[in-house]
Formats: C-alpha cells, structure tokens, sequence
C-alpha cells in the first residue's frame, strides 16, 4: 500500500531523514521506534506532503505520490494524524469532526461509527475542542482524520499526554478499526504499547533504518530491549 525509497528530507538543506526505505502492506500495522531527534516526524511529513523531500520516492497504492501537495495526497486516502493535532480550538467536537469529513460525500454512519468507538466524543460532542482534555483532544483529531474514511492512517506520537488506560484505550479503538479493514503506521515513544499493537516495526536512528522485523523480533532484539524497552 506504501512504499518508501531511499527517501531523504530534512530543514534548510540539511538532510535529517537519510535513504530511508520501508513499507506497509494493506491491513498491517506498522510502527516506526526512535528516539527524541531521530526524524520520524519529519519521515512523516516527508511522506504526507508536509515537507518536500529532498531525495527518494514515495508510492501509495501504485500512485507516486513524491513531493505531491499535502491535499492531494489527504484525497488519495493517507491521513497523517500530527502529534500537535491541530484542532480548531473555538469549534465544538462535532463541528471538528465534520471538517474532517469528505465535503462531496457526507457520510452519517462514519460519524456514527466514530461516536460509538470514542464515546467520550459523544458525550462532549458541543464542547469547544480547545477545553478538551490533551487525552480527548488526541481522540478528537483520530476520529476527525477516520471522518475520510482513510485507506492508510500515519499517527505520530498518538499516546502522548494520555494516561496509560486511555492509551490502551485508544489502542484498542484502532484495533477495532483494523478489523474493518484500515491500514495503520504509527511513530511511538511508548514501545510496549506499540509492539502489542503493531505486526511489523522499524527502528530509526539518526535518521536512517537500523533494524526492521516483526514486532516479534524486535522484542527480542537486545538493542531494542536495552534502547526502547528499558531493559538491561
Ligand atoms: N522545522 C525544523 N527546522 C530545523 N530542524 C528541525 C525542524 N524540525 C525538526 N528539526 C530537527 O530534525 C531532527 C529530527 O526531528 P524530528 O522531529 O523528525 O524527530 P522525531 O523522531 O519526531 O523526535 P520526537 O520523538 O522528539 O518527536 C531533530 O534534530 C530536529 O531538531
Ligand atoms: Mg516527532
């Protein structure tokens, strides 16, 4: 569904993402571990049409999509979920999720379908996004990128200002979600919870691929284990 290629990118013609290569088969979950600094955000934005790259291809079901315009790429069917959400603050819950939404094709059952796997949305459907909690707030900009119904959904960071049920929570919703057929990649700080969730994984370091394998076998890997999971 995704293919990376050699794609390099970074900040003011300095390279901080370097001949990454990687992909995503339809219905996977994959994620992308690194540490603070390593790139994935700007791996992200590379891939999404955030960032022009400065080298490298970047495929999506067949069509290259490299240095392609943010929005056409969003059309395509690939939704990238920023860590900073950027939700319209002064606009209620309800009216995000609709901003969200296909405006040629309006579509009662995804926001039905979104309320019934976040119910705190629900419940808080007329409240103005910006008053929400940082964990509601993150619910808020995933069900507004699910409004589209996205083919493949990139998430940078998405358990970040979450209590650790929520982000189980929040995990599980997407679960639900793959079963009804979305493709999910996802940058991670917390590992575990990723490793749970994903099937495949690479890590990034400084910029480039250093490991790739099942999630399996990144568990198992000592400098995983030592890096990422905190264990010596
Ligand atoms: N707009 C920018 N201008 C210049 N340098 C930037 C910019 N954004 C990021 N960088 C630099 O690029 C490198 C990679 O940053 P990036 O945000 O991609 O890392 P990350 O893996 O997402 O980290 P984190 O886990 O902290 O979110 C860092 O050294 C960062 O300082
Ligand atoms: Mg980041």
């Amino acid at each position: 569904m995704l293919k990376v290629k050699s794609l390099s990118a970074g900040y003011q013609g300095n390279d901080v993402v370097h001949q990454v290569d990687f992909e995503v088969g339809s219905g996977e979950a994959v994620m992308i571990i690194g540490s603070n600094g390593a790139g994935k955000t700007t791996l992200f934005r590379a891939m999404c049409g955030l960032l022009v790259p400065s080298s490298g291809q970047v495929f999506f079901e067949g069509t290259d999509i490299s240095g392609a315009p943010a929005e056409r790429i969003a059309r395509l069917g690939l939704r990238f979920v920023a860590a900073e959400r950027h939700l319209f603050p002064q606009m209620t819950v309800h009216e995000n999720l609709l901003l969200g939404a296909n405006p040629y094709r309006p579509d009662p059952k995804t926001m039905s379908l979104i309320l019934d796997l976040f119910p705190r949305l629900a419940e808080r459907r007329r409240q103005h996004a910006g008053t929400m909690s940082g964990g509601e707030q993150q619910m808020l900009a995933v069900g507004r990128a699910l409004m589209s119904k996205p083919r493949l959904l990139v998430l940078d960071e998405p358990s970040t200002g979450l209590a650790p049920l929520l982000a189980q929570a929040a995990y599980e919703a997407l679960g639900a979600l793959r079963k009804q057929g979305l493709t999910v990649l996802v940058a991670e700080q917390q590992v575990p919870l990723a490793m749970s969730f994903s099937e495949r994984g690479y890590v990034l370091e400084n910029g480039y691929i250093k490991l790739q394998g099942t999630a399996q076998e990144l568990a198992a890997n000592p400098i995983v284990r030592r890096a990422y999971l905190g264990v010596t």
